[in-house]
């Protein structure tokens, strides 16, 4: 088969990677990859944005199957255009991408369905908002409905906090259309995980957990990103709560989309608190594979994923099995210096060879482009994805800084500390 996978980042790489070992990929073109994708697929410089170009691209190259890594396109409605064009592809359909586009689509499904999720209201008019605000008080979580990028979530301690999150997002236009409308939900505590499956309309195959890290800081401090590492599995989802989460989130949630006319294809990333109690609730859903996530799981998959991704699509997924290594991954995130704030690109990477000489470690790579002389140079926020898979989570996270500190690169940084929670458990 042909396959083109969409996206630049660290996520696409690591399906480009396991793409490529698949017996039945023939050629693998990446739209747009990165300098590490360029190893394993012909990487076409058509932005994951340029619908239109995709389609031609697809056309042009006569591509079989189309993966769909990040959010944005999938919202835009691409598996829809492939659709029309007469190409497969890998991902939900617009209608059914609304769980991540649209937050406030999303809790009114789990409110409709009685998945279990933190209480909340949906506004329009900031006045409204606030004055819920002030009956609720704080701690309260604000958010903008749309996509925006991982910036439009609020966890407020002041009502002060929330005031201002309300006024960036309805009055200050912060995330334009995104935050032109609110959810305000109650503030959960406990332990964050994710749970992965593929959904192929009528049924679901549970794939692997992970916990990540979004904060930029040791110790889970400092600003938010788009994730400074991660592990799989997570711990805290014992084989009883993944149970429970299929029967409680997953499988109503694919009855549910099918029953509104919006069937669900493609992978279902729920992000989960699981309370001191042990109660587990849906924070979020997402439409794609997380990133770095996506870096773990496919590190610990035996089986051949292409295949499956296309039952997924063909709607034949409840004949179908993965197996996988139960080995436990790790992936430290590498950022340039600054990131998620201003910073430099084109300083030059050594050392990634001698980094994943051992077959139990693999260099992913986002933000990366190739220099004039082969040479590699960050390009981005996000840089490297290095990823370990050993016995246990803490031999893991020995390899993986074992391999990050053979890499070269002064102009960029990483945590010293993923895993930390699994690690002391
Ligand atoms: P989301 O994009 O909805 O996952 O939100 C981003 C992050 O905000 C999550 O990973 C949580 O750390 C936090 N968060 C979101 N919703 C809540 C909530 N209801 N209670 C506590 N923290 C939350
Ligand atoms: N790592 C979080 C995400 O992909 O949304």
């Amino acid at each position: 088969m042909r396959i083109l996978v969409v996206g630049s980042g660290g996520r696409e790489h690591a399906l480009c990677w396991t793409i490529a070992a698949s017996p039945l990929c023939e050629e693998l073109y990446c739209a747009p990859g990165n300098a590490g994708v360029a190893q394993d697929a012909v990487c076409v410089p058509v932005g994951a944005k340029d619908l239109d170009g995709l389609i031609a691209l697809a056309r042009d190259k006569r591509i079989d199957y189309v993966v769909v890594g990040p959010e944005g396109p999938l919202v835009a409605g691409l598996v829809d255009r492939l659709a029309e064009a007469g190409i497969k592809a890998f991902g939900p359909s617009a209608a059914a991408a609304a769980l991540e586009g649209s937050k406030g689509f999303m809790k009114d499904l789990c409110a409709k369905h009685g998945i279990p999720t933190a209480g909340y209201r949906r506004f329009t008019e900031a006045a409204a908002a606030k004055a819920y605000l002030r009956e609720q008080g704080v701690p309260i979580v604000v958010k903008a409905d749309g996509l925006a990028a991982g910036k439009g979530v609020t966890v407020a301690t002041t009502l002060a906090e929330a005031e201002a999150a309300i006024e960036a997002a309805m009055e200050g236009d912060a995330f334009g259309a995104a935050g032109s409308e609110l959810v305000i939900e109650e503030f959960l505590e406990g332990e964050e995980a994710s749970f992965f499956a593929l959904v192929d309309g009528e049924t679901a195959l549970p794939l692997a957990t992970a916990q990540d890290h979004k904060r930029v800081g040791d110790g889970d401090t400092g600003p938010n990103t788009g994730g400074m590492g991660a592990y799989s599995p997570a711990p805290v989802l014992s084989e009883a709560r993944c149970q429970e989460v299929m029967e409680r989130i997953i499988l109503p949630t694919v009855r549910g989309m099918k029953a509104e006319g919006r069937p669900y294809k493609g992978v279902l990333y729920a992000g989960l608190m699981v309370a001191p109690d042990g109660a587990i609730r849906l924070l979020e859903y997402n439409v794609r594979f997380g990133d770095p996530e996506c870096q773990v799981l496919m590190m610990r998959l035996m089986s051949d994923l292409l295949p499956a991704l296309i039952a997924t699509t063909d709607g034949v997924l409840s004949s179908f099995d993965l197996r996988w290594y139960d080995e436990a991954a790790l992936v430290v995130v590498m950022a340039a210096k600054g990131y998620p704030g201003a910073y430099e690109k084109g300083s030059a990477i050594r050392g990634l060879e001698d980094a994943a000489q051992n077959d139990d470690v693999m260099v992913f790579q986002a933000g990366t482009k190739a220099g004039p002389e082969g040479e590699i140079l960050a390009n981005g926020g996000r840089v490297l994805g290095v990823t370990a898979i050993a016995p246990d989570i803490a031999e893991a996270q020995a390899r993986a800084y074992q391999a990050v500190d053979r890499i070269d690169w002064p102009e960029g940084f990483c945590r010293r500390d993923i895993g930390w929670r699994a690690v002391g458990r």
